[in-house]
């Protein structure tokens, strides 16, 4: 990220019809605060010029690989490492495959292989082209490989047929990679079919567990994210209730909130209504342990040392995790080392379908507005950028969609 916390994207444009939008994809990323550096394939240039995309993102679009005039300023390599996000728009069959395949060649390709930044696509294509299983199975490699696909749209195409394979509109693509509200339409990757009406339990915030009628024991968590993935389950669709401890935030909208303090009381208010839904989601930063014996009374400064004595909460995950016939459940894991290893540790130690992991500490997570995750389920991963955390909750939400939808399906 820039030091005025902006996005570095480099905005990808291989050569189709719909190309001829990218001026204003460029636009509408950079009235959203981010840096757009433009690399082009050969055959983009039949479509848009050069010299629009330089006006518009005020940088010199990169062509090829090898000139000896750009690489003497930022190198291939440099660039690559330069992107925070990689956004491939309008991305063809031909370049997906060129993709799934890691081909380096040209600069495009080049620099998707030499870049670690996540990587989505718009794809833009004849219905026929999309629906082709080589497309398909193209698709399905780089999905797997953690790339993020938003859109194609259905509608009418330049070639005159009407079905899926039109590039999502620039607003669009800009809302749902930056701040994850497309505007006018679905989220992407349809996660509005795959949740309509599916009841969702979440819970989030921290807990309090009381030494005395005025003080207690509890963390850093704002509940940011929980609330976030709560309006983002909402927004696609899904009857969701939120259980919460404290948090100070609204309840989001087309959600219900449950308020307690404890998490004894998340237990109960969890175990009450866990019957009723399809998915529950444990974003809380629940107290692993809780005094043993709360004082009914204030307690007295006195003695130079005290001693609390503190015994294990239940794990509500683990716990839902272990019920027969339970909802599909998806837990969080803030690491402050070691994120992958111990993420995984807790998949398999709960029995989750999904887990998505963050770093804390050192300024990041708790508390903080922006966040990455690592997501992991039983047979793949993922890795969702550092976004704001109603963009990131909107990502989770299609891959907790697209999960579900899978264990549904067998
Ligand atoms: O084992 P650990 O506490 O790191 O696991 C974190 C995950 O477990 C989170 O999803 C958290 O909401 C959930 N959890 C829980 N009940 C507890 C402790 C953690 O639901 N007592």
């Amino acid at each position: 990220m820039s030091v005025d916390g902006s996005y570095k994207i480099l905005l990808g444009i291989s050569g189709g019809i719909a190309a001829y939008k990218t001026p204003e994809l460029v636009r509408r990323l950079t009235e959203r605060g981010a840096t757009v550096q433009v690399v082009m394939t050969r055959a983009a240039g039949a479509f848009v010029t050069p010299l629009s995309l330089q006006a518009v993102s005020g940088r010199p679009v990169r062509t090829a690989l090898l000139e000896p005039e750009a690489e003497a300023g930022m190198d291939h390599i440099a660039l690559a490492r330069w992107a925070d996000l990689i956004l491939l728009a309008p991305a063809t069959a031909h370049l997906m495959a060129r993709l799934a395949h890691g081909f380096a060649d040209d600069l495009l390709t080049t620099l998707v292989l030499a870049s670690a930044a996540p990587v989505t696509l718009a794809p833009a294509m004849n219905r026929q082209m999309w629906r082709h299983p080589a497309t398909a199975a193209n698709l399905r490699l780089l999905e797997a490989r953690g790339c993020r696909v938003l859109g194609p749209a259905e509608g009418a195409q330049a070639c005159g047929e009407t079905g899926p394979g039109r590039m999502l509109e620039p607003a669009e693509i800009a809302a749902a990679l930056l701040d994850g509200t497309p505007q006018g339409g679905p989220p992407p990757g349809d996660a509005t079919g795959l949740l309509a009406d599916v009841p969702v339990l979440l819970t989030a915030g921290p807990t309090r567990e009381a030494i005395d009628p005025v003080r207690y024991v509890g963390n850093r968590s704002s509940g940011k994210m929980g609330y976030a993935l709560a309006a983002a389950l909402a927004r696609a669709g899904a009857r969701v209730s939120l259980v919460s401890g404290p948090a100070s935030l609204p309840c989001p909208p087309g959600v219900e909130c449950v308020g307690v303090e404890s998490a004894a009381e998340m237990h109960a208010a969890v175990m009450a209504r866990v019957g009723d839904c399809a998915i529950f989601v444990a974003a809380a930063a629940v107290a692993d342990y809780r005094p043993a014996a709360p004082l009914p009374g204030k307690l007295k400064k006195a003695a130079d040392r005290l001693t609390l004595e503190l015994v294990r909460n239940p794990d509500i995950l683990a716990e839902v995790a272990a019920l027969p016939a339970g909802p599909f459940t998806v837990g969080f894991a803030a690491e402050t080392e070691a994120l992958a290893a111990h993420a995984e540790a807790k998949l398999r130690g709960k029995g989750l379908d999904m887990i998505a992991a963050n770093l804390v500490g050192r300024g990041v997570g708790f508390e903080a507005d922006d966040n990455a995750l690592l997501v992991l389920w039983p047979g793949g991963r993922c890795s969702l950028p550092t976004l704001p955390k109603p963009a990131l909750a909107a990502a989770l939400t299609e891959l907790i969609a697209e999960r579900y939808a899978a264990s549904v399906t067998g």
